[in-house]
């Protein structure tokens, strides 16, 4: 990916939720990332030991606005937003920390999660955010989710985002408030963003382990799934099946996303095996397309729907060449982290 952006002069601001993982982020920042993406004011808190630019793609409210402003005063925050309610907040709250804060204004291109959802809506922002005191208008954002079918048959989504930000940036450039930065960019468009010649920094996540998701799409290949979630088959009892000691609590109870399929992941060395069903603690292996027979005993890799939710339910990650465990890594951002004393929860 490091490879792919710098060939297209593409800043690379890679989302940390997928690793939550300091040592994952320092590759990603030895190899060439500016600055990295986060979700939670957990993820910046960790990642801020990493590298200063820290883009927080989420419109924070609340108790989470003093736990951004309590970073490290050399930590330079973008915060990603859709409000003027959140610009107003965020800048009372840079004003109280007499800090200055970077704001993304965030617009919806299709996925119909968050965003503002007309031209003048973003300039408009845009504009707010200039005018309060302690922001500054850092730039454009989306978050192309809605892309999500196989790569081969993206193409007319594809076509009507581009038209769509090429109006958006005609707009604001006769508004006189072009974006200093348009940021886009998803694991299943990577390949794809210098196609967007106006895109200029991107925020791939799950790329860096992949997942069944994204390979059954063809965004990668099965062999590109590097994280899998080693289990041991506890039962046989049954039937049909094998259960695994691999459940919801490992697994996550994600379902297949954009395209067809079965179950909440499946075997690396046996792909037409899925996780059928699933107890917190129990993982029911579907042998009805397989003559292969596990014993009990035996170990399995399962590869999961959705990598991101799997790594924030385990608290590390083993990095392994054949059978040996090389190294681990401890899964540093995971969970909500501790709210500062004296900062209230509610409002
Ligand atoms: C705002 C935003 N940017 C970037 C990403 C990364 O996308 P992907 O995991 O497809 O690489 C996400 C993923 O949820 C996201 O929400």
């Amino acid at each position: 990916m490091a490879a792919y952006c710098r060939d297209h002069a593409l800043a690379l601001r890679p989302h940390v939720k997928t690793h939550k993982s300091l040592r994952v982020a320092s590759e990603q920042v030895a190899r060439g990332a500016g600055g990295l993406t986060c979700a939670t004011p957990r993820e910046t808190e960790v990642m801020s030991e990493v590298t200063p630019d820290l883009l927080l793609h989420h419109p924070i409210l609340g108790s989470k606005l003093q736990r951004v402003m309590s970073l490290p005063r050399s930590a330079n925050v973008i915060v990603a937003l859709d409000s003027a309610e959140a610009i107003d907040r965020l800048s009372d709250a840079a004003q109280a920390a007499e800090r200055d804060v970077g704001v993304y204004v965030e617009v919806d291109l299709g996925m119909h999660r968050v965003g503002v959802q007309s031209t003048d809506d973003v300039i408009a922002l845009a504009r707010r955010s200039c005018e309060r005191p302690r922001l500054r208008f850092a730039g454009v954002t989306f978050y192309p989710g809605h892309i999500r079918e196989h790569v081969r048959e993206q193409q007319d989504k594809f076509e009507r985002l581009r038209s769509d930000l090429e109006a958006l940036l005609d707009a604001m450039e006769v508004a006189g408030c072009p974006p200093p930065v348009l940021s886009g960019g998803s694991t299943p468009l990577a390949w794809r963003a210098h196609e967007l010649p106006m895109v200029r920094e991107v925020r791939p996540g799950t790329y860096v382990y992949n997942d069944r998701t994204t390979a059954e799409i063809g965004a990668c290949e099965w062999d590109d799934c590097a994280l899998t979630v080693l289990a041991t088959v506890v039962s046989t009892a049954v039937p049909g099946q094998a259960v695994v000691d691999a459940g919801s609590k490992a697994l996550g109870r994600e379902p297949m996303r954009g395209v067809e399929g079965e179950g909440f992941g499946a075997l690396l060395d046996h792909p037409e095996v899925t996780v059928q069903r699933m107890s917190e603690e129990h993982g029911v292996l579907d042998l009805s397309s397989t003559s292969w027979r596990p014993r009990v005993g035996e170990q399995v890799r399962i590869v999961p729907n959705h990598v991101c939710v799997v790594v924030h339910l385990n608290d590390a990650i083993h990095g392994v060449r054949g059978d040996e465990v090389v190294e681990s890594w401890t899964v540093s951002a995971r969970g909500r982290g501790a709210v500062p004393a004296g900062a209230g929860l509610l409002g």
